[in-house]
């Protein structure tokens, strides 16, 4: 085993953790505050918040408010000329792994020139290397799902090219999270539903992965537990705040796990999907997949070990099936188990397209090689 240990980031977490943020010292002078288009973060009081906090640490900032809910390439570098031209020296982003995302690619951009393509290693993407470090990241999430707290990847979308590519650089980490769920107590139910499947499905996935680590070990079984026992309450009562503090917890360990192992073929296949489909939310993508993706590799001897450990993790019966089990239950107290891609206006003819489009790094995490024609299967199987 080779391995590295590495989360440089300044994890504050717990109810009400943002009204102390003044507390620390802010990695820069003059932020660019980075939210979606929607009015949440606004009509919830929490940008005022955010404001508060600022003036109180003396720092000035310029509002960039118009990251779509999958972001794009062009959210990055309208943001990122947004900083330049305000002299922003770091990034504050206060929203859902949308928001966050878009920051994290903002933070390459805005002291990189080019097009961020440039720098994106997927897709039609030119690998290039950086020539600056990104500008440092302080990271408020206002749901529990991406875990972009916790690592440094991003994820962007390039509509025009069907792409969504992940564009983590090693210095994509954020400098500071504040982690507070009481900024989560207002996700509607389905959302809350959608993203916490998500969580579910980065700790599933970094369990199973030929990439897993013995700390992600121990985290991925940990997050499962969390996220089985408590998504459910949190999907019921949005103001059950043990609940929310949990899934919280649970995103965020979610977020260590990409770091310390990484994704599989599953998240590889809802990218593509999301990226013919970009109304399709990512962790309904992941919730329209996952029956014929795990029921794969339950059938496989080279998870079974992963599978059965899982399953326990997740209170079933210890076998691969357990997994199955525990998922489909998982579904139906949540209120999605009756998804159907059709509802997306996803057609069964572009499946062969989405499963050519996929294929990726994550691919090589897999335990059995999965093939093209097999990804294809795992999508028509999904289809309804
Ligand atoms: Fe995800």
């Amino acid at each position: 085993m080779n391995y590295r240990y590495y989360l440089p980031t300044d994890i504050l977490f717990g109810p009400g953790v943002l009204d102390r943020l003044h507390e620390k010292p802010l990695p820069g002078r003059h932020a660019l505050v980075v939210t979606t288009s929607g009015k949440s973060v606004k009509r919830l009081g929490y940008l005022d918040r955010l404001r508060r906090e600022l003036t109180l640490s003396g720092v000035g900032y310029t509002l960039y408010d118009k990251v779509c809910p999958n972001p794009t390439r062009d959210n990055v570098m309208e943001g990122a000329a947004l900083a330049r031209q305000a002299g922003c020296d770091f990034l504050v982003a206060l929203g859902g792994g949308s928001a966050i995302d878009a920051a994290k690619g903002m933070a390459v951009m805005a002291v990189n020139d080019g097009d961020c393509w440039d720098y994106v290693r997927d897709g039609s993407g030119k690998g290039l290397p950086l020539k600056e470090k990104p500008l440092p990241l302080v990271a408020i999430p206002t749901t529990a799902g991406t875990g972009s707290e916790a690592d440094a990847g991003c994820v962007i979308s390039y509509p025009e090219r069907k792409e969504k590519v992940s564009f983590g650089t090693p210095w994509s980490f954020p400098a500071i999270s504040v982690v507070d769920p009481e900024l989560m107590c207002s996700v509607p139910p389905r959302l809350t539903a959608y993203q916490g499947f998500d969580v579910l499905f980065h700790v599933v996935e970094c369990y199973i992965s030929r990439a897993a680590t013995p700390l992600s070990d121990l985290i991925c079984l940990d997050a499962a537990r969390r996220v089985v026992t408590f998504l459910p309450r949190a999907v019921a009562q949005g103001d059950d705040m043990e609940a929310r503090t949990e899934m919280a917890w649970a995103s965020t360990e979610a977020g260590m796990c990409l770091t310390h192992s990484s994704l599989t073929a599953q998240h590889s296949l809802e990218h593509s999907l999301s990226g013919f489909y970009p109304e399709l939310t990512h962790g309904a993508g992941l919730i329209l997949i996952s029956r014929a993706y795990l029921r794969r590799c339950a059938g496989q001897e080279a998870y079974r070990e992963r599978m059965t450990a899982l399953a326990q993790a997740m209170g079933a019966e210890p076998s691969p099936q357990g997994v199955l089990d525990a998922l489909e239950k998982l579904m139906t107290r949540c209120g999605v188990a009756e998804l159907r891609m059709s509802q997306f206006g996803i057609t069964r003819e572009s499946l062969g397209a989405v499963a050519e489009k996929s294929v990726d790094r994550r691919y090589a995490n897999e335990r059995a090689p999965l093939s093209r024609e097999e990804a294809q299967a795992i999508l028509e199987q999904s289809y309804a």
